[in-house]
């Protein structure tokens, strides 16, 4: 009978495209994908540590596994839980003294062991974190991924260090992967019918990998990438996330303009808009500086969606720097957005900073900016009823003949065709809108 693995993934996109990857390392040695944790022969939790709330949430699913462990080995069969990702990476050895029934531990950089750590009997827990140059990049089997969007990893680390962020412990230094490996992957992808890809990175735009041909070396920055990569037959969208405002170059802003497949849609966290507040996080911008990217964007690229990342309640943060925050949100106008609490995290040097603010008013600024957030992304979405928009069909929706596709600004569109449109790319007429996704019908 074949073995069952189950896996679990937290946090962001680099973590789910990780999650790929271990599935395809596992199941070449005939493990089968499992949704019920209950009687698999391997748990994975892919784990993310950018919050207290997401480390706290792993350690209760490992409490929970641990008991569907306990009663296999009351059945004489055996569980063998393993922890990957950022808090395995964070954590290591901690995570075994917390929980004994934990088996393996391993960061990112080294989840590629996995395959051959589960080919030997263990006899004791085994943790790996180190880094090591991102050799994993070259363990990866023949993606097996099928569907209409991939996410393809080319960045990982980052080298910001903003001052409340775990990342560039978790994930190491920053490192690019090669264009051409990167482009293998992506023609792959193809081939399997995958038409729009997002590039993955922690640090995304600060993307500079090599072009290895021929004995000549060159580097590549992410706006050559793009371009390099649009040449690929049978792609037609490219997406990238996640950017840091101090490495958008004119480059990058002129190939939004130039090259078609380039979704009009970008991801650019702020995080503050009090001048103070981003210096304290060492963000190295300024609001005056933010805003002029989003100018620049929207004078070659008028349609551009925007959208960000806030954090609220970062320490020393007034009520006018909060203002601050509003008064930039307002100006910009985003196409939607995330926010969060401030959370400290050990390690990071704003851990070490006076965290005083009473929760109560937190929570009021968090309501205000999401209620004005939610009310921005209402006003982008309703401004699109009436037009026909490009849509890629990426599956079935739950009604009868209902498909569900994205748009070119990643909206989801809701569309209804007696004709299967699953991975065509169609014009919907839009013509009405329920809480953050589109209805339309062909045009
Ligand atoms: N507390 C709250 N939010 C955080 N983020 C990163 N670190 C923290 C933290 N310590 C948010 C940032 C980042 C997003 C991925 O998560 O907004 O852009
Ligand atoms: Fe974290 Fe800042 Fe790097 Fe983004 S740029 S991953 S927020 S350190």
């Amino acid at each position: 009978m074949k073995k069952r693995f189950y896996i679990k993934t937290y946090g962001c996109q680099m973590n789910f495209y990780d999650s790929t990857k271990i599935q395809d390392l596992l199941k070449p040695l005939g493990y089968k994908l499992s949704k019920e944790p209950e009687y698999c022969d391997v748990a994975i939790l892919n784990t993310c540590h950018i919050r207290e709330k997401a480390s706290e949430k792993m350690y209760s699913d490992i409490g929970r596994l641990s008991k569907y462990k306990k009663n296999k080995k009351l059945a004489g069969e055996d569980m063998i839980i393993a922890i990957c990702g950022c808090v395995a990476q964070a954590e290591g050895n901690e995570i075994i003294k917390r929980n004994e029934n934990v088996d393996i531990v391993l960061g990112p950089h080294n989840y590629h062991k996995l395959p051959s750590i589960l080919s030997t009997r263990l006899t004791r827990p085994v943790i790996k974190n180190e880094f090591n140059g991102m050799k994993k990049f070259n363990s990866f089997p023949k993606p097996s991924f099928s569907g209409v969007t991939a996410f393809v990893s080319i960045q990982e680390g980052c080298d910001k260090f903003c001052t409340f962020c775990v990342v560039p412990y978790t994930r190491g230094a920053e490192y690019s992967r090669n264009v051409l490996d990167i482009a293998t992957e992506v023609k792959k992808l193809v081939s399997m019918g995958v038409r729009e890809i997002t590039l993955l990175g922690q640090n995304v735009n600060a993307y500079n990998g090599k072009f290895d041909f021929q004995n000549s070396e060159r580097t590549y920055s992410l706006a050559k990438l793009c371009s390099f990569l649009s040449e690929i037959k049978g792609l037609d969208r490219i997406r990238y996330i996640t950017s840091h405002p101090a490495d958008m170059t004119d480059e990058l802003i002129l190939e939004h303009k130039s090259n078609t497949k380039l979704m009009p849609y970008l991801h650019l966290p702020i995080q503050s808009g009090s001048n103070k507040i981003l210096k304290e996080m060492n963000r190295r911008y300024t609001k005056e500086i933010y805003l002029k990217i989003v100018q620049k964007l929207r004078s070659r690229t008028p349609n551009i969606a925007l959208t960000s990342d806030f954090i609220v309640g970062f320490p020393g943060e007034s009520k006018s720097d909060f203002d601050d925050t509003m008064d930039i949100v307002k100006t910009v106008k985003f196409a939607g957005s995330y926010s969060f609490k401030y959370s400290p995290r050990p390690g990071t040097t704003a851990f070490l900073k006076k965290f005083d603010l009473d929760d109560k008013i937190i929570n009021e600024r968090l309501n205000i900016l999401q209620k004005e957030l939610n009310f921005q992304q209402k006003q982008f979405n309703e401004k699109c009823i009436g037009l026909n928009m490009e849509v890629l069909v990426e599956k079935y929706g739950k009604k009868k003949n209902q498909y569900v596709g994205r748009s070119e600004y990643l909206q989801p569109v809701h569309i209804i065709s007696d004709d299967n449109l699953i991975g065509k790319i169609v014009k919907v007429k839009i013509k009405s809108l329920t809480s953050f996704s589109l209805h339309g019908t062909l045009s």
